[in-house]
Parts: structure tokens; sequence; C-alpha cells
């Protein structure tokens, strides 16, 4: 595809809308078989403007057909970030003739409040479908949630607590998160709030979402509470921070070992690199499979508005399946690729072992396409030495993703992989994870689309989403050090043909 087609940066397999803009995930549910996924949308631009809630559906997690447009800005507001429940009970009596009620929660931006000068003109609101999604009503007596005089006060996240039985909202209301409780998704009460004093604060607090799940291995269970925030990432603009704690119902408090762990660190990142923003959950996911699935935005404030792409703007990341492992008493929410990409390999190569020389020839060899892979491998024997994977293409476009043991980071560089001139603010610098010692070994899996990276360190403990521009496509695949004593082992390349 020539450089100027607008094709040319179109992922292979992460959703984009067909045209014009994208941000946020919204409402994401599953029902009979379908996962569904809608999205801060404006039909009219390739840059953000009047939101409504763009749709798209898929099968197998991986695939998305997009869909008619959801939901439309009306005179109450634009349609901003939201979450989406089936009410299988029909608590909303929304339901007809055994239809089954899914049930829209957003949030409502008032442009003229805005204008003028007011600070309420965010409240919560809520539509419904009787068609499994496809169409809405907006219910009568919006909005459900009026603003409290809040200026920020956004992106409710529901889901029934089957503990206390009712419906529970986390919200984002400027430096903290209200949760707010609710018997028919139409009447809420004020339980509590969350964060002031936690966590980082250099930025507005947005798309909330709590949820319970169990400690990897252990019986206990334990909530998470995700909170994007923008800007004061920790590699600059728009990042997720996480915390983990208890929720009875009413209050969510924080694990006292997690708050030791905001003691040495003033925030956890859910991912360290420039672009995965605004995430969440799915709804309803049945519970024989119980996993937290999630999808993010794969893209940065700073910069959204002008990557160079025209027909379509934004991407959403691969969906991952979230964990939570303790381990010497720390907690950590891995993210991993779900497994449904692995129904899409059309090649693949295992090898046992490699010596960097080798490993560089495989992709010589074997030339997999790099734009719709991804690699899976060991590097051991580590050494206070600088280890280095290059992707790169015959323009002179690299993107590194290394180790640097000296330094004790984890780095991914893309301040050479292409196109940069289009933002200041794209690749100033280069993407660091401070680590508290050196490696003498990592795991490492990276998935590679056209234009983007994400990298799952050690099972997804540490976890980096980058989007990058190459003047061509990488082809080229190395790894390099000054140690030449360091073994590359277990390595899986594989191709994906969707
Ligand atoms: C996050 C966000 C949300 C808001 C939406 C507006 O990226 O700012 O807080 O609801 O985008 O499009």
């Amino acid at each position: 595809i020539a450089e100027n087609d607008e094709e040319f940066y179109r992922p292979n397999y992460h959703f984009t809308p067909k045209n014009n803009w994208m941000n946020d995930p919204n409402g994401m549910f599953y029902l009979n078989g379908k996962y569904h996924l809608y999205f801060q949308h404006h039909p009219d631009d390739n840059v953000w403007g009047p939101m409504h809630w763009g749709h798209a559906i898929s099968e197998d997690l991986i695939n998305f057909e997009e869909q008619p447009i959801a939901l439309y800005p009306d005179d109450i507001g634009l349609i901003f970030s939201g979450s989406a429940v089936v009410d299988y009970d029909n608590t909303s009596g929304f339901g007809e003739d055994g239809k089954v009620p899914v049930v829209a929660i957003f949030t409502y931006h008032n442009m003229d409040g805005e204008k003028s000068g007011d600070i309420d003109f965010q409240t919560q609101a809520i539509a419904y479908s009787l068609d499994e999604g496809t169409t809405w009503t907006k219910y009568a007596d919006n909005p459900v949630i009026s603003n409290p005089g809040i200026k920020d006060f956004r992106d409710p996240k529901v889901f029934w607590d089957n503990c206390n039985s009712k419906w529970i909202m986390s919200l984002a209301a400027g430096n903290k998160i209200m949760f707010y409780s609710s018997a028919n998704l139409k009447e809420w009460k004020f339980e509590s709030d969350f964060g002031e004093l936690k966590g980082e604060h250099g930025g507005v607090w947005e798309c909330p979402d709590l949820f319970p799940t169990k400690i990897d291995g252990e019986e206990d269970k334990k909530w998470v509470l995700l909170v994007s925030i923008n800007p004061s990432g920790p590699n600059g603009g728009s990042a997720t921070q996480y915390f983990i704690g208890d929720f009875d119902g009413s209050t969510f408090s924080l694990d006292s070992d997690f708050n030791k762990q905001l003691e040495k660190n003033k925030a956890v990142w859910l991912d360290y690199g420039r672009d995965n923003y605004a995430g969440v959950t799915w709804s309803n996911i049945p519970e024989d499979d119980g996993r937290n699935l999630f999808i993010g935005w794969m893209s940065n404030w700073d910069y959204a508005r002008d990557v160079p792409t025209y027909k379509w703007r934004s991407t959403m990341t691969i969906p991952r399946k979230l964990s939570l492992v303790k381990e010497e008493n720390e907690f950590v929410v891995k993210s991993k690729p779900v497994k449904e990409l692995d129904n899409f390999i059309s090649r693949k190569d295992e090898i046992e072992a490699l010596t960097p020389k080798d490993f560089n020839l495989v992709q010589k060899k074997n030339h997999f396409d790099l734009t719709r892979s991804s690699l899976n491998f060991e590097l051991t024997d580590l050494k206070d030495e600088r280890y280095e994977l290059n992707l790169s293409n015959n323009e002179g476009d690299t993107l590194k993703l290394g180790l640097d043991n000296m330094s004790k980071q984890i780095f991914l560089d893309r301040t050479k992989s292409g196109k940069l001139d289009f933002s200041e603010k794209f690749a100033p610098n280069v993407s660091v994870v401070q680590l508290d010692k050196s490696l003498s070994e990592v795991q490492i899996e990276v998935v590679l689309d056209k234009t983007s990276i994400e990298v799952f360190i050690n099972n997804g403990e540490i976890v980096l989403t980058e989007l990058f521009f190459p003047n061509s496509p990488m082809t080229n695949l190395s790894i390099l050090s000054e140690d030449d004593n360091f073994q590359i082992a277990d390595i899986t390349i594989k191709e994906f043909s969707f």
C-alpha cells in the first residue's frame, strides 16, 4: 500500500473507526456470543468534536465490525464516556415482552453550560436497548444524577454488586472517585468517595473502573480500581493508574500492603507506555469465562489529534486479560493479550535457544510480516549491560525496546521510528520504566501491528504500549548487546492472518 494511501497506516487487526475521530472505549458488554464495544466518536471530522457513541461488535474479540451510531447528542448535551450493563432481572423495568434490557449509563456534557461559565455542565444519564445494543431509547427523565457543583463529573462505570445486591457506579469527579448505588439504575444514592490524597494528581481523574478479582493462586478476593489521569502519566500525558483494596458495597478502602506500595511510589501504573488511555473492562462476561477483559484507547491527549492518519483517527489496544498477583507483599495487575489472538496464527516458529546472531538470521530467513505478528522470548544470563530489541525498515527508521541493566531501566525508544514532525509532543524522549534492581533474566512478549507495539514483560507485570509511524513497514528484527554471552531462550514468533 502506497504511503499516500489512506489505508497505509490502518492497523491490520486493531480496531479503528471506518471514518473520522474516535477516543475512549465505552459501554462494553457481552451478550449472546457478542462482545459489544462502543466508543467516543465524532462522525463528521477527524478531530474531537460533538461526541456520539459509535458501536462495533466482535464474536471473536479480535475482528470488530462497525455498526451504525448508537447514541447521538441532543438538547441536554453531548454523549461522553460511560458503560453499559445487561439488566437480566429487569431491575430498571425497561424490559418488555420478555426482552432483556441493556442499559447504558453515560455522561451528558452541556456545551452551552460550559460556554456560559457554569461548572455544573456534566450530568449522568441512561438509555436502554431492547434489541441487544443495536438501537437505543434515552430515558425520559434524564439526567439521573444531577451535578453537585463539580466541574469534571463524568464517566460512570456500573456493575451489579452480587454481595450487596445493588448496582454500583464509580464516577470520576475532579480529583477523586465518587461511588453511587442504585436498585433500578434510575435512582442513585451517593455512597462515598475515594482518592483525594492517594495516587497521582497532576491531572484530572477520568474513566474509573472498580471490579472484584481473585488474587492469582489464592482464594482471597480484592478490588481493583482503575483510574485514568490526564496529564501526568509516567512518561507524559495520559495514562492509567490503579489502586487495590476492599469494597463493602459503600466504601472503597485501600489494602494496607498496597498503601505501603504507594508510600514507595506515588502511583502504580497499568501501562508505562504513552498510548493506553481510558481503558475499562467488559460487563457481563459469563462466569465460566470469568476473565477481566480490558480494552484501552491507544493514544494520548498530548498528540491524539495530530497523528498522521486523516480518513480515520485513533486505534484501540488489543483486548487484554487483567489479573491480580501478589508477590513479596506487593500487588501487580498483570495484562496479557487475550488468548483469542492465537486463533489467528497463520505461521509460527518455535526455537529453543539461539545466539543473538542466529536470532537476527531467523527473521532474515523467514520474513515474518512484522505488521501482524508477535514475539515471545526470554533473555537469560544477563549482565550489567544493555540489551536491545531493534525493529527497523529499509528507510532507516528504528524502534528500540530494551533493558539497560546499568541504569536499571526498561526503555522504549520511538525517537527515530519514522514520522515525528506532526507533533513535538509525540517523541520528545525515550519512555522508561525504572526498576528496583537489575535483571538476570527477563521474559518478553511483543505484539506488533503496522503502527503499534504492545510490550508485556514478565508475564504482563510491566506493560508498555506505544504508537509509531514508520515511513515504510518495519521488516527487520534484531537483538543487540555488547554482552555476547547471554542466551535467547524459548522463542516463539507468530504471524497472524485475519
Ligand atoms: C477521556 C475523556 C472522558 C470524557 C471523554 C470525552 O479521554 O476526556 O473523561 O468523557 O474523553 O470525549
